[in-house]
């Protein structure tokens, strides 16, 4: 089972953004954590970050027939990107959201997923321990599926 991870604009900035709402540990930390949980679970991944929208959607689009799942922080893309939307609904991968903070609680602005219509799960609120419910979820309903 080989799933993609991708983490969208200023997750790269991890531990230098915002500590307060998205803690003190850094985008290499995270990626450490989840190539662990991916580890743990006995899933092959390839991590991804991108600052930029249509390579978020070329990412996507590359997994075709490659990944059997992906797991995606879209960051501010979630709340504003169609394309993105799109894009996980032609590749027809399941998919799960993740949020490090808990998008909920916070402006209005972010109370839309666009993404998210496209996943069968969201996790938010759980800092990094949120990939790895995503990929032990994304595992399970895999498994069940077949
Ligand atoms: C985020 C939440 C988004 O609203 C925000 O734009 C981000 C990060 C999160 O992980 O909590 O950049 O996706």
């Amino acid at each position: 089972m080989k799933f993609l991870i991708i983490n969208g604009p200023n997750i790269n900035m991890l531990g230098i953004r915002e500590p307060a709402v998205y803690g003190s540990r850094s985008y290499e930390a995270l990626k450490s954590f989840i190539l662990s949980a991916c580890e743990e679970s006995g899933v092959e991944c390839e991590l991804y970050q991108s600052n930029h929208e249509g390579c978020i959607v070329d990412r996507i689009q590359s997994a075709y027939g490659v990944f059997d799942g992906i797991v995606i922080n879209p960051a501010a893309y979630t709340h504003t990107s169609v394309a993105i939307l799109d894009a996980l609904k032609a590749v027809g991968i399941p998919a799960v959201e993740v949020h490090i903070s808990d998008v909920k609680s916070r402006e209005d602005f972010r109370q839309i997923s666009y993404a998210g219509m496209a996943c069968i799960k969201t996790y938010m609120g759980l800092g990094f321990e949120g990939y790895r419910q995503a990929v032990i979820c994304l595992k399970k309903y895999l498994e069940e599926e077949k």
